[in-house]
């Protein structure tokens, strides 16, 4: 088991590279007073992983540690830290695509997270199953807290008669954005493949529209007419997406659209579509929202309100099988994680 002097770690060296090159990693043994460091057990697999490869879209300094999902044991806290000690078991964002750089990277045996970015894990929920969390609840929470002023998730949930549609119900983000506007005593309107709609049921969402269908657009505004809609998140974000998202949201008065990929242009005039940036409650001090990760969650996992979702599809091998990790994100999953072991340490 490699220690923190040995840390390895998996490195992009050049844009547009693929192929990790597995080598001696960032010096993990000194975090800044409001860092923590983690001996990573469990990484999950996001889309601009491999979007960063294909198309470089943010300036990163090469070589590069990408990651941003990770599960672990803290073993270093630096001096301001108050919310975390070594051994805990902890879930975190990794910031090193906009913050910290390479020693902020998931892709490695030790990482750094900021501690406004990690949250304990409760006992109950085993890290492979918890890393799936982090990006998702940080987008959920830009895009229906921020950008939607949503009221904050109840761990008891009281009805408020308002209605929310969340575009892509078994994406790794529409599924904690579900669970989050559930929770906050919205219905919950989603889209689904036929074969995920009882998975969006799960999730809390009250009707499932199957977006394959051409008439889903008309669909969906007939089911909201005489509703109090709350706002539309676009959890998938691509073209027809958000054009099918806006086109319901103008029939219905327009607003804010939120959404998770740069928008087309050409939308109905009364919808002001707005890119959600998942990393703001890590960078920014004093997000309004904040508490939703850092109170909400913890105590929504220990007592069922939030499940882990999507369900982790686990591949063993450490380092060296994150290539193939990404490559199998790139071909597409279905209400699935996909999750990479770094280090075979098992939990007591
Ligand atoms: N801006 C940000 O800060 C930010 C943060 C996180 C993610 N993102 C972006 O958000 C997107 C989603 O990420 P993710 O990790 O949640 O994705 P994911 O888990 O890989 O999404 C896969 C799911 O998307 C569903 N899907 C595909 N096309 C759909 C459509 N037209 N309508 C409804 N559902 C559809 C599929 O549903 P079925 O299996 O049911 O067919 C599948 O289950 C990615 O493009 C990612 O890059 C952006």
């Amino acid at each position: 088991m490699a220690n923190i002097v040995q840390n390895q770690a998996a490195w992009q060296q050049a844009k547009f590279d693929k192929d990790f090159i597995i080598a001696s990693g960032p010096d993990q043994t000194h975090p800044a007073d409001d860092e923590i460091v983690i001996k990573v057990a469990y990484v999950a697999i996001a889309p601009s992983e491999w979007k960063i490869q294909d198309l470089a879209y943010i300036d990163l300094e090469y070589p590069h540690v990408l990651g941003t999902d990770a599960a672990g044991i803290v073993v270093l806290t630096g001096s301001k830290v108050t919310r975390f000690k070594p051994g805990d078991r902890v879930i975190g964002y990794c910031l090193g695509l906009i913050y910290g750089g390479s020693k902020h990277g998931a892709f490695q045996n030790y990482t750094t997270i900021r501690e406004r970015a990690a949250v304990k894990l409760p006992d109950s929920i085993a890290l492979s199953r918890g890393v799936v969390l982090p990006m998702a609840v940080f987008t959920s929470t830009v895009g229906l807290f921020e950008h939607l002023q949503l009221g904050l998730p109840n761990l008891t949930r009281h009805d408020n008669g308002e209605t929310i549609v969340i575009w892509g119900a078994s994406s790794s983000v529409g599924s904690i954005a579900i669970q989050l506007a559930h929770a906050a005593g919205y219905e919950v309107v989603t889209t689904a493949s036929r074969h995920n709609h009882g998975y969006a049921k799960e999730l809390g969402a009250a009707r499932v529209f199957d977006y394959a269908d051409a008439q889903v657009v008309q669909k969906m505004q007939q089911y909201l007419r005489g509703k109090q809609l709350a706002g539309i998140f676009d959890c998938i974000g691509e073209e027809t997406t958000t054009r099918a998202c806006a086109d319901i949201l103008s029939e219905s008065g327009g607003g804010v659209l939120p959404t998770v990929l740069w928008p087309p242009e050409n939308l109905p005039e009364n919808v002001k579509v707005v890119m959600v940036w998942a990393f703001r409650p890590g960078t920014e001090d004093d997000y309004g929202a904040s508490s939703v990760w850092t109170n909400f969650v913890p105590a929504a996992l220990r007592t069922g309100v939030l499940q882990p979702k999507p369900e982790s599809y686990i591949m063993t091998g450490g380092l060296e099988r994150l290539q193939e990790a990404l490559d199998l994100q790139k071909k597409g999953v279905s209400a699935k994680k996909i999750v990479v072991e770094i280090d075979s340490f098992r939990e007591q």
